[in-house]
């Protein structure tokens, strides 16, 4: 049978071509274990619009539902005799409402699509990927204010961040407390310190919630935990093989040092502090997706720590294929490891 996905419309026509690349890419990762395989992947223009098509056996259920949560996808059509578009709309179902990953706007913010992308890489390249829409727990070690943590909820999962800006922190906890009162979610939050041989580390606000009440009440929740504190403490934060997948969008360029704001230090420097403790906080069989800036960081630095902490890079076919421009000083690439 024929499928079509309308991928979501993009303002920046540039984008969207990159858009169209990821979109294809996270489609064959996503399908890749669909029998019999998914085949003839392309683009098609039918009556003036483009759509991503391509050939499967009649989907299951849960083949509808792994399409549906495909980051990119608008809509699904099966695509019949002269350009007849049935629409699949009946596995479109997610855990939390999407508004908690758009509402906040600011500088330096990934955009929700694309996170979600990532999440979907690393849960489908992963050993968990059967377990795709139960509760895994995802982490981002670098995760500003937390878009990956929000798209982590909404697709029912367990979330965990780690960032050094300390009103990043601050904003987030007050952002959470509002969001869930005005949307009457019920949820519990809690704190918790960390130090380290007498000295400081990091402060965490835990959040438990639920979709709906009877969920709650029931206890199958929910949680979402942000810890304020440098990258390198991860294990300390978070503790031995938590997490299934691990996601972060690196920084671009120089940043900031845990012992001081007049201070830099290189992200690779960074990476290398912060590997190991990633490594250990992963699950065995789980994968880390690390987006960066190829103008500014190289695939070849980025695959040698990862190595070196035992992690598998893939490197074959579709995993080489993901460089996209995003805007003019940013060209950017995925990689993608397992433990
Ligand atoms: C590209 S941004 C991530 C943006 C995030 N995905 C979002 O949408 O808000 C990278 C983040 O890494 C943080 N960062 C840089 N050095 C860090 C460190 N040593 N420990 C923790 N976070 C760090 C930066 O403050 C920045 O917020």
């Amino acid at each position: 049978m024929t499928y079509a996905i309308l991928l979501y419309p993009h303002a920046n026509k540039r984008y969207y071509e990159s858009v169209k690349i990821l979109g294809v890419n996270e489609l064959k990762i996503l399908t890749a274990y669909f029998v019999p395989e998914v085949t003839n992947i392309r683009f098609e223009n039918i009556g003036g619009l483009e759509l991503l098509v391509f050939e499967a056996a009649e989907l299951e259920e849960k083949e509808k539902k792994i399409l549906y949560s495909l980051s990119s996808n608008f809509a699904l059509f099966e695509l019949r005799e002269n350009n007849y578009l049935n629409p699949i709309m009946q596995q479109r179902a997610n855990y939390f409402k999407e508004d908690i990953s758009n509402i906040l706007k600011y500088k330096g913010k990934t955009n929700e699509s694309f996170t979600d992308l990532m999440i979907n890489i690393g849960v489908f390249s992963s050993d968990f990927y059967g377990d795709f829409d139960k509760a895994l727990s995802i982490l981002d070690p670098m995760c500003g204010k937390g878009t990956t943590l929000f798209q982590a909820l909404i697709k029912g999962y367990n979330a965990a961040g780690v960032e050094i800006t300390k009103n990043y922190y601050t904003e987030f906890e007050n952002f959470i407390k509002r969001y869930f009162q005005f949307h009457r979610y019920k949820y519990e939050s809690s704190n918790a310190s960390f130090s380290h041989e007498g000295k400081k580390k990091g402060n965490k606000v835990i959040f438990e919630t639920a979709d709906t009440i009877e969920n709650y009440k029931k206890k199958e929740r929910r949680t979402l935990q942000y810890v304020n504190g440098d990258t390198k403490d991860t294990y300390l934060f978070y503790g031995k093989e938590k997490f299934h997948v691990i996601v972060t969008d690196l920084p671009y360029g120089v940043q900031h040092s845990s012992t001081g704001a007049s201070q830099f230090v290189k992200i690779d420097d960074l990476l290398n502090n912060s590997m190991e403790g990633w490594a250990r906080t992963l699950k065995k069989g789980g994968t880390i997706v690390l987006a960066y800036n190829n103008y500014t960081l190289k695939k070849e630095q980025l695959e040698k720590i990862l190595t070196k902490y035992g992690l598998s890079v893939f490197s074959e076919g579709v995993y080489n294929e993901f460089v996209h421009w995003v805007e003019q000083a940013v060209n950017r690439d995925i990689i993608v490891a397992k433990k």
